[in-house]
């Protein structure tokens, strides 16, 4: 709690290019919760070189996150919006916490066991922590509540028991951290292959929609969709395809899945493909369009990143602080 607020902290990686899905499941809910919690975002940098990362790529990606972020509807003078690697506490307690998980624990991440087989040529040490680096980005903020996707349930769960395990040595030092239960937005799939997630390591680009691809490409990308035989716009499981169709569709306009039957009973799938490529068109252009401005804009965005990245160092070091006592590391003298 803080002030009275309780703390929500969340995520996202930057190693790409933020897609349609995360727009839909996280960003475009992300905006809402400031008025109901205290709210801390971070640019997660350091997850991002579990895998290698091309200098130049990597600087540009973590910017262009941040100002998605911000484009995206998130007021940075409300929500504390920084790159993780400004705040190297977080650095530091990950080792602390390393210290209190076990191999074990770490074996059983099934994410860990889908990245080393899917970069077999470097499993790095890095990708088996990974889940204790995330532990300690909710921990340093004290965060009583974090909205994630499935993929990252497991990584919570495990910061919940090391909170406990650390707590239940030293006395009451973390937060427990729960779950956003909240509204989640829809599970995008990718264009291409319906059951796979838009995902921005998605090896297809024309499977996923970018944040910040313009209003053509959105266009063409919705109208290449993969859909399915037949020719009615139903919302079924059997129609993979179309259903992924029907929730973008719904995620933009706000309308429900029986509403858009209704709206193209009789009409074909192009024409609602071209339905679905304006509705994303009319809520991404604007994100875009502030997204090229903030580009434009180096000082004030840089001075965003320095007064956010003081904040969330005021508090992180405070939760480090605590830490450090509690674990018996001698006293800094000042
Ligand atoms: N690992 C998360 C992802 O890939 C990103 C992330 C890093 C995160 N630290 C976090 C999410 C802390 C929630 C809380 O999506």
């Amino acid at each position: 709690m803080l002030n009275g607020e309780k703390i929500l902290f969340s995520a996202m990686q930057s190693t790409g290019k933020l897609t349609l899905g995360n727009y839909v499941g996280a960003l475009k809910n992300w905006g809402k919760l400031t008025e109901e919690y205290r709210c801390f975002y971070s640019v997660a940098d350091l997850h991002s070189i579990t895998v290698r990362q091309d200098p130049a790529a990597l600087r540009k990606n973590a910017r262009d996150v941040l100002m998605t972020y911000i484009a995206s509807g998130l007021d940075p003078k409300k929500n504390c919006i920084y790159y993780q690697s400004h705040v190297s506490a977080h650095a530091e307690l990950a080792w602390m916490l390393d210290c209190f998980t076990y191999m074990g624990e770490l074996n059983r991440m099934t994410q860990f066991k889908d990245k080393s087989a899917k970069h077999a040529d470097n499993i790095n040490a890095g990708l088996f922590t990974y889940p204790v680096l995330m532990a300690a980005d909710i921990l340093l903020y004290q965060a009583d509540v974090v909205p994630v996707g499935n993929d990252q349930l497991q990584h919570l769960e495990l910061a919940r028991d090391i909170a406990l395990r650390f707590n239940h040595v030293y006395g009451d030092v973390f937060t427990v951290p729960e779950p956003y239960l909240g509204k989640h937005g829809a599970r995008i799939k990718s264009l291409q292959d319906p059951t796979q997630k838009m995902s921005k390591s998605d090896e297809n680009p024309n499977g996923c929609i970018y944040i910040l691809d313009d209003h053509d490409t959105i266009m063409r990308k919705c109208k290449r969709a993969i859909t399915d035989s037949g020719s009615e716009v139903l919302y079924s499981d059997d129609k993979p395809g179309i259903k992924n169709l029907i929730d973008i569709y719904t995620s933009m306009t706000g309308k429900t899945p029986e509403e858009v039957e209704k709206e193209f009973e009789g009409k074909g799938y192009g024409e609602f493909k071209t339905a679905v490529g304006e509705a994303v068109c009319s809520e991404l252009d604007p994100v875009r369009q502030e997204y090229e401005r903030l580009s434009k804009d180096k000082a004030y965005v840089d001075a965003l990143i320095k007064e956010n990245a003081e904040t969330a160092r005021y508090y992180a070091e405070k939760t480090l602080r605590k830490v450090r006592k509690k674990i018996g590391f001698p006293e800094i003298v000042r």
